[in-house]
């Protein structure tokens, strides 16, 4: 196994998102009682889809997973229909044999959120730590709520929404106006303890924030850029996406490379040669 920062550019999101479901699909039937880190966003929902189909046509079984999510909006109850545990309920566990008890969503009505984002975080913990976060990313190169200027070594917690990002997500609440101030996320530290993450980013809208996060310097100003200190990062692009990234062909080698790996074609990789 390759391990670095791993850019895969498909021809489109459907072909992005079938390869993202097939990572978790194959992390789940070797490991069925993994944890697993959900995000929500358009990014994640055709690979959501895709889950469902492998459970619905396949079996994939998720009756002994867990899920943290990244983040929740503070002030909405987990049925408002913006909530992120809506969205969760809606897009994925409503459809496959997870148990609602091992699926943890923030509360965006703590009345205590320092004690509830220390608990979140000790539920991870005691759950092992994640297997595998899904990540999407803002045009801003925020990854969950963790805004330009968090931490990179930030744990879960409330954080003030820049307002790009309300601007973004005003489409879901019909107005800018509607949409909640802050929100209760994890934290760039708590996301690179995760053991694997897979980044999802479509659309040329998404390009300079994919750019600055791969080819660009770790920088808090863009905190998915903290990605490239994580053990094991998989972008999984259309090529809109990654049509700024000046690499693309190295890329390319990398992901040719690790199929032959995967097929066990090691003399191709000149491994076990002579001379
Ligand atoms: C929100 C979420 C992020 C998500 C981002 C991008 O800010 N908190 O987790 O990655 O939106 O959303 P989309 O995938 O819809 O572009």
């Amino acid at each position: 196994m390759l391990l670095c920062v791993r850019v895969i550019i498909e021809p489109d999101s459907e072909a992005a998102s079938r390869r993202a479901a097939k990572f978790v699909a194959d992390l789940l039937r070797k490991k069925p009682d993994c944890v697993l880190g959900l995000a929500t966003g358009s990014s994640p929902l055709a690979t959501y889809r895709e889950l469902i189909r492998l459970h619905k046509d396949e079996g994939l079984d998720f009756s002994q997973v867990t899920t943290f999510n990244l983040d929740e909006y503070v002030g909405l109850s987990s049925v408002h229909p913006q909530s992120y545990r809506q969205f969760m309920q809606v897009n994925l566990f409503d459809h496959i044999n997870i148990r609602l008890t091992s699926t943890n969503v923030p509360d965006g009505r703590a009345l205590d959120f320092e004690t509830h984002c220390r608990q979140y975080e000790q539920r991870i913990h005691d759950a092992g730590g994640i297997d595998l976060q899904i990540l999407g990313i803002g045009t801003d190169g925020h990854i969950a709520f963790n805004e330009p200027g968090s931490s990179l070594g930030s744990r879960t917690r409330l954080k003030s929404l820049a307002s790009e990002t309300i601007r973004d997500n005003a489409r879901f609440f019909g107005g800018e106006a509607k949409v909640p101030r802050l929100a209760v996320t994890m934290g760039v530290g708590t996301i690179l303890e995760s053991r694997r993450c897979i980044l999802l980013a479509f659309g040329d809208h998404k390009a300079k924030a994919i750019r600055d996060t791969v080819e660009g310097p770790v920088t808090a100003q863009v905190t998915a850029s903290a990605l490239q200190l994580h053990r094991e990062v998989i972008c999984i692009l259309d090529q809109p996406a990654a049509s700024l990234l000046t690499r693309r062909d190295y890329y390319a080698d990398v992901e040719k490379a690790q199929s032959l790996l995967e097929a066990g074609q090691l003399k191709q990789l000149g491994i076990g040669g002579q001379g």
